[in-house]
């Protein structure tokens, strides 16, 4: 596996990611936005998204690439396919499910909140008795894997009770798509957001959108920007083969080596298991020193996990996390409200020995702080 530039820190957060010397040596070239060799690449690249997702012409669906970051991605989607009567339901259990209710909000967009708390997920049938109770309910979105914990949510029983009301399923698989799988009829999505660089281990720059493209061609008329107008922007991919506005150049040559190399890694189930061993090596290493993940383990995925910060008043999270940055390893901060939590990514192009390396840091930076281990003996 090609490994990253040997000065660089290795990222265990949930993106932008440690990616591959190889892809990022695919950008040293400059290629002009209307050039036949560039519109060869957005023809590759979107016709190997539809693939990653195991999705066939029958199943009518359509990639659409929009610049910008994962949020934009989401925005475009938000503000285009809900009709300006619409009704939009937002399941929360963490900040990127309210993230999707505030967007909604300033769109002027009916929003109704589904929230649980952020170690739970919603209970399906709880989304079909608010179905039930609010008939005018024409939209639903969830989050896939809640980064800010690490969670994964069912979309699949979900959608079966989305698709029993009727109305158009959203799904947010930001940091899920490309290593864990997802049958997107059978979930009954109608619009999937990710972005270049989470699982598929592309560099930053734009959101990937995968439509049902009877859904997508339902919203004329509904947009509600002239930049992140998903519509448009697909029939500019379709009448062309280009982008309608300035596209992110380098970062689609990246792109597309990225996806070569989840092929050769062996597409989404090959990535799945390098992510669940780091993820096992991570949770058991970090266990075993006496850290505690804050989820059940029913719930975790491999992408992400939270840990409680010890108890020990030695604790401290400013001088842990410089610790182990000094030594080439960035952690995240945690994200939720209900306690004091740091995060490990196990996504990027990284693999368990990195983990482990993680894990042996961390024994060390935690003892050279006095904190005893293992903790809580
Ligand atoms: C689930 C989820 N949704 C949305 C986002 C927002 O993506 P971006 O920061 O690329 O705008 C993230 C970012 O981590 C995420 O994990």
């Amino acid at each position: 596996m090609p490994s990253p530039a040997p000065r660089d820190k290795r990222l265990f957060t949930p993106g932008p990611l440690t990616t591959s010397r190889t892809v990022k040596e695919a950008m040293l070239h400059d290629l002009g936005s209307r050039d036949a060799a560039f519109i060869e690449t957005i023809r590759a690249i979107r016709h190997d998204l539809l693939a990653v997702a195991g999705l066939l012409p029958e199943h009518g669906y359509e990639a659409i690439l929009m610049q910008g970051s994962g949020t934009f991605g989401l925005e475009a989607v938000v503000g285009s396919v809900v009709p300006p009567d619409g009704r939009l339901l937002v399941l929360v259990n963490g900040a990127y499910g309210t993230r999707i209710a505030k967007m909604a909000e300033i769109l002027g967009i009916a929003t109704l909140l589904l929230a649980v708390p952020e170690d739970q997920t919603p209970d399906p049938e709880a989304v079909e008795a608010v179905l039930a109770d609010h008939p005018d309910v024409t939209h639903v979105f969830v989050v896939h894997c809640e980064t800010t914990t690490g969670i994964l949510n069912p979309i699949q029983a979900i959608g079966e009770r989305v698709k029993a009301h009727g109305a158009v399923y959203g799904v947010d698989a930001m940091s899920s798509f490309g290593a864990i799988p997802i049958d997107l009829p059978a979930c009954g999505i109608d619009f999937l957001v990710t972005s270049a660089n989470k699982c598929l281990e592309g560099v930053p720059g734009f959101a990937v959108i995968l439509a049902r493209r009877e859904a997508l061609l339902a919203t004329e008329g509904y947009a509600r920007s002239l930049s992140l107008n998903l519509l448009d922007q697909w029939r500019g991919l379709e009448a062309n083969g280009q982008f309608r506005f300035t596209p992110p150049t380098h970062t689609l040559l990246a792109f597309r080596q990225a996806l070569q190399e989840l092929q050769a890694e062996g597409g989404v189930s090959g990535r799945a298991a390098r992510y669940r061993a780091n993820h096992d090596t991570v949770v058991a290493g970090l266990r075993a020193l006496g850290l505690r993940p804050f989820l059940d383990p029913a719930l975790q995925s491999y992408i992400i996990t939270s840990f409680h910060y010890p108890k020990d008043p030695r604790f401290d999270f400013d001088t842990f996390y410089r610790r182990l940055s000094d030594r080439g390893l960035v952690i995240y901060p945690g994200k939720v409200s209900q306690a004091n939590l740091f995060r490990i990514g196990h996504i990027g192009r990284l693999t368990p020995q990195d983990m482990q390396d993680l894990v042996d840091a961390v024994a060390e930076v935690l003892a050279g702080m006095g904190v005893s281990l293992p903790l809580g003996a």
